[in-house]
């Protein structure tokens, strides 16, 4: 059969599975799982050489080389396993849980190029498999980790606290939920390489997670009574999501997703971002970019429609049904193709937004998301339609179709053992890139339990509000030459809480990589006059400037650099 196929010149793989939605998922979810389960260490069979709970992007090692651990993938990976084990669906998984979050405490502690654990090393993307630095050069640093590793962590946490395994909770788990938390709180507003580690910008989807994991470590430090950074975690969850808003393109109805790098701005990043800040709770909310929200909904069009006329695979698809998507229409990478995670992320928004649709009994058209629902009702127009309605049933029986369409296009293009590589060539569907990727599989397990219509709870989106201005501050970049002794540090602190409130032993450390000159970035207070003073510490021994103290006025927006010499 295969050889005949292949004498014919028809490529075996494009034609391997393509039956039902329901067929691709019976079969396809055990590969998934067990892909999964094969990549982490040390018992999984393709993760040879990964330690205990570090999970492999992939077992490829040329072509790309992934055989590192990202803590982005991992940390999605067991955000899935997490919430199969927290949610009954996998009581087997708890060893693996506490074996991958051992495995993060130690990257959480290992010094970096980022820095250490207290000078931005959370911010380092990857590892090698043995838990040592990776010292390479490489788009550095990306500040989703810490956001995504404490959001799974947290869900576990949450789970063991309300099963009475709480001193574990506070004395284990904590103080590593602690160091994720407060490094979002810090460095939100300091720029980042994109999830795709191409663009040194601020981009939506860190900054989508990066509330997520704040407003969920607020409830949870409230919940196991650790209440004193809550302030600090409220008011920047705050300034997060209202400069979450800023990202809205208003004239192509689209979510940018880098505010730098030069592209359309269409990305994947932005449906992965409103699929992984899902909240069943919080019904069709648009601040927060729920899947059924209009904002999320036209976002979504825009993004599916550049892909339409780029890949050959697409050619002569209906303008109303599923394709294969990528990461973003500009995309260059082993030559621009679909990603399969990228495929199963669109059709999990989808499955997400009917889940709501469904719980709250109405879907709503508003002039945004009206091109959206016109894909499937050309007539139909805005206003509310309740669930008994006929417009309802024709709209959401459609959608769903829909949906189905973007994971029977991946399941076009899975080969008959149901490995998943990270993409397949826009030319005919051939696998191609890292084989056997970790994040693809974990996709497909979330895209599986989207379909069925499963939830994994609330993490706080309901009723949010947006700050009328956003008070996050101006950034402001200290400079002061200084020639120090080996081991011996310069650091700042002032007058204000950014500045660490005079405080010596939270002081800033400085960085000496234009050495003899200090310089740090900070995000200050707009149009405010600040205190401050350099120092050094030397074994332990504090040395400060004489006075009196150094002052500036902040400028009401933008930046400025002040360059100060030691007295
Ligand atoms: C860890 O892995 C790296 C990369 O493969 C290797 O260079 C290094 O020697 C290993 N270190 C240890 C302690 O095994
Ligand atoms: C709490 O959970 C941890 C992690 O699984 C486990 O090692 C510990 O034995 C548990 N303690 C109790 C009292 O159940
Ligand atoms: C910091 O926040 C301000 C106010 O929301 C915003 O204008 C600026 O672009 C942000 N910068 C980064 C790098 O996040
Ligand atoms: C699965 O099939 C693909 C495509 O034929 C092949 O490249 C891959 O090696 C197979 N994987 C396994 C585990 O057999
Ligand atoms: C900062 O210092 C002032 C004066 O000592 C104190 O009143 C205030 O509570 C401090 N703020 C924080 C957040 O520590």
């Amino acid at each position: 059969m295969l050889f005949l196929l292949a004498a014919l010149g028809l490529a075996c793989s494009a034609a391997a599975q393509s039956t039902s939605v329901s067929a691709y998922i019976a079969s396809e979810s055990p590969v998934a799982k067990a892909g999964v389960l094969a990549n982490i260490g040390t018992e999984g069979s393709l993760s040879s050489g990964a330690y205990s709970g570090v999970v492999i992007a992939s077992p490829s090692t040329v072509n790309p080389d992934y055989l590192y651990t990202w803590v982005r993938d991992s940390s999605l990976t067991f955000q899935a396993l997490i919430d199969q084990y927290v949610y009954g669906e996998d009581p087997t998984l708890r060893s693996l849980i506490d074996e991958f979050i051992t495995a993060e405490s130690i990257l959480q502690q290992t010094t970096n190029p980022s820095g250490t654990v207290s000078t931005g090393g959370l911010g380092e993307p990857k590892f090698n498999i043995n838990e040592t630095a990776f010292t390479g050069p490489w788009g550095r640093p990306q500040r989703d980790g810490p956001a995504l590793r404490s959001t799974a962590i947290i869900t576990y946490a949450t789970y063991l606290w309300n099963s009475g395994n709480t001193s574990y909770v506070s004395d284990s788990l904590w103080p590593i939920i602690e160091l994720d938390l407060n490094y979002i709180a810090t460095y939100w507003n300091f720029s980042t390489f994109d999830l795709w580690e191409e663009i040194d910008s601020s981009s939506f989807w860190t900054t989508a997670v990066q509330h997520r994991a704040l407003r969920q470590g607020i409830t949870f430090a409230n919940l196991i009574g650790q209440t004193s950074p809550v302030s600090n975690y409220e008011t920047q969850a705050g300034d997060i999501l209202c400069f979450l808003q800023t990202y809205w393109n208003p004239t192509g109805n689209y979510m940018t997703a880098n505010t730098g790098g030069g592209r359309s701005g269409k990305d994947s990043n932005t449906v992965l971002a409103s699929v992984h800040t899902f909240d069943p709770d919080a019904g069709c909310d648009s601040t927060t970019f729920q899947p059924c929200s209009d904002k999320a909904l036209s976002n979504l069009k825009v993004y599916v429609d550049s892909f339409r006329s780029l890949y050959a695979i697409n050619d002569g698809i209906a303008s109303d049904a599923a394709v294969a998507t990528g990461r973003y229409p500009e995309d260059v990478y082993y030559g621009g193709n679909p990603w399969y995670l990228c495929t199963f992320a669109v059709a999990e928004q989808l499955y997400d937004a009917l889940i709501v649709w469904s719980s709250q009994g109405y879907l709503e058209i508003t002039d945004l998301s009206l091109a959206f629902f016109q894909q499937f009702d050309s007539d139909v127009g805005t206003g509310t339609y309740d669930s008994g309605s006929s417009t309802y049933s024709t709209l959401t029986s459609a959608i769903r179709t829909f949906a189905d369409g973007f994971v029977l296009t991946n399941a076009k293009y899975t080969p008959t053992n149901g490995s998943l590589s990270e993409e397949y060539t826009s030319a005919d569907g051939t696998p191609i890139s890292a084989y056997d990727l970790t994040w693809s599989y974990a996709s497909a397990l979330t895209v599986f339990a989207a379909e069925a219509g499963t939830t994994y709870g609330s993490w706080g989106a309901a009723g949010l509000t947006v700050p009328s201005t956003c008070t996050s501050g101006v950034a402001v970049t200290f400079e002061v030459d200084y020639d120090t002794e080996y081991g011996e540090n310069v650091y700042i602190t002032g007058s204000v809480n950014a500045l660490e409130n005079w405080s010596a032993t939270n002081a800033l450390i400085m960085s000496a990589a234009d050495y003899p000159t200090w310089s740090i970035t900070v995000y200050l207070p707009p149009s405010t006059t600040i205190q401050y003073k350099y120092l050094t510490q030397y074994n332990g021994e504090v040395t400060w400037e004489d006075d009196p103290n150094n002052e500036i006025t902040t400028p009401a927006s933008g930046s400025m650099t002040q360059v100060d010499s030691w007295h």
